[in-house]
């Protein structure tokens, strides 16, 4: 095999109460890439289409990515590669791990898959790297593993695949503004207090059985962030209305996706999960904020061959 077609998909970071350490992949948004084996050594991006990003190797999260596994591969010779941007740049939907996953899945592949998931899940963090400044783990992981994963440590890395609720829906709007995640954690506190803690793993731990018992109310009742929240969603307009429309439209819970501005909202069931959109929509038509809203099921393949 000299070429593959792979769907990168949007994921989820944080939900709500795992900052750097949950994310969840979505089925319905996710970029498309090309990465064709060549015999001229390195990584060259030659097409990136719907975004305005940069197409050097050095400066593109996928080349990066790529740069980290070849130099851990004998293979002599290189990859060329086409990213097709379906996701914002900026979005808070993981639009950076898509593309650094994407080419490192598809290399690993036309390579014959020397590398495990969790060695493709440490070159997709230095895309992370480039991108944030930070090589954090929450997105590239569900993105390589599918379904919801949890980072339980980072050094060493090792990664818990969870279980997805079949029912589980999620309803995301991205109010057209950027938010860079370099500048989001700017301004995040480096301390926490022992009380947030304990809020924060109670929940955490809450919503990880909830997720393997397929205890809907159980997730609902743990989808709450008494560290990041509070500060970060001052930068995103409307974000206060939008959760109490959402919860009151009949989400489970409601929170930022990933750095933001996006804002995700798990409900039970489709239907839920479109009258939530709907709601969410209303709050940003008012504002006068444009907004592109996608509703899906949880991803449990990751990326995958198209
Ligand atoms: N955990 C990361 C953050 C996710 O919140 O900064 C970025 O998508």
């Amino acid at each position: 095999m000299k070429e593959i077609r792979v769907f990168c998909p949007a994921t989820i970071a944080n939900i709500s109460c795992g900052f750097d350490v949950l994310g969840v992949a979505l089925q319905s948004v996710g970029d498309e890439m090309i990465i064709q084996k060549v015999a001229q050594k390195g990584i060259r991006i030659t097409k990136l289409t719907g975004q305005n990003l940069p197409t050097e190797t050095h400066l593109n999260v996928a080349g990066v990515a790529g740069l980290a596994l070849l130099a851990e591969s004998d293979y002599e010779g290189g990859f060329e590669i086409e990213i097709h941007k379906k996701i914002k740049a900026g979005s808070g939907i993981g639009s950076s791990a898509a593309s650094s996953t994407g080419a490192v899945w598809a290399m690993n592949a036309l390579l014959g898959s020397p590398f495990s998931k969790l060695q493709l899940v440490k070159f997709a963090m230095e895309g992370e790297r480039l991108a944030s400044g930070v090589a954090h783990a929450d997105n590239v992981a569900p993105a390589l593993f599918g379904g919801f994963t949890l980072v339980r440590s980072y050094a060493p890395l090792d990664i818990v695949p969870i279980p997805s609720p079949p029912q589980l829906w999620a309803t995301v709007i991205h109010p057209q503004i950027e938010v860079r995640t370099s500048d989001s954690r700017k301004i995040l506190k480096t301390n926490i207090t022992l009380a947030d803690g304990i809020k924060q793993w109670g929940n955490l731990g809450g919503l990880v059985a909830g997720l393997f018992t397929e205890d809907y109310d159980l997730i609902g009742r743990s989808l709450i962030d008494h560290i990041v929240e509070p500060i970060r969603s001052i930068l995103i307009p409307g974000f206060d209305k939008v959760k109490s429309v959402s919860m009151e439209t009949g989400a489970l819970g409601c929170g930022i996706s990933g750095s933001g501005p996006s804002i995700f909202a798990f409900s039970k069931g489709e239907e839920n999960a479109r009258n939530v959109a709907r709601a969410m929509k209303e709050v940003y038509t008012k504002i006068g904020i444009d907004y592109d809203v996608h509703v899906s099921k949880v991803n449990v393949e990751g990326i995958r061959e198209i």
